[in-house]
């Protein structure tokens, strides 16, 4: 599943994910710079923060319970794509996915 992580200044990392991982875990795993997934999957840290491209904003489903309160913990403007990155698992019909990250996570 490939996955494509916009920086702040533009340039792209596409890197393959495994079916079934996160957004975050994938980033964290290749060394995608600019995700930190401080506490590892669980919600609570928001330096995860990731915003999801437009066109696959359908495809990556709608914000969990309880993720909206920790988006406006973190460092980054919540926009309406915003989501965290550690609550996106990819699958197929994710292949392809481009996330933009923010500036600063924390
Ligand atoms: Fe901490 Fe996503 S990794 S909220």
């Amino acid at each position: 599943v490939k996955v494509t992580y916009v920086h702040h200044d533009g340039t792209r990392t596409e890197v393959d994910g495994k079916e079934g991982d996160t957004v975050m875990h994938t980033a964290v795993a290749q060394d995608v710079e600019g995700i930190v997934g401080e506490c590892g999957g669980a919600m609570m840290c928001a330096t995860c923060h990731c915003y999801v491209d437009d066109e696959w904003l359908d495809a990556a489903g709608e914000r969990r319970d309880g993720e909206e309160d920790m988006l406006d913990c973190g460092a980054a403007e919540v926009k309406p794509n915003s989501r965290l990155s550690c609550q996106i698992r990819l699958s197929p019909a994710l292949d392809g996915l481009v996330v933009h990250l923010p500036e600063e996570q924390m």
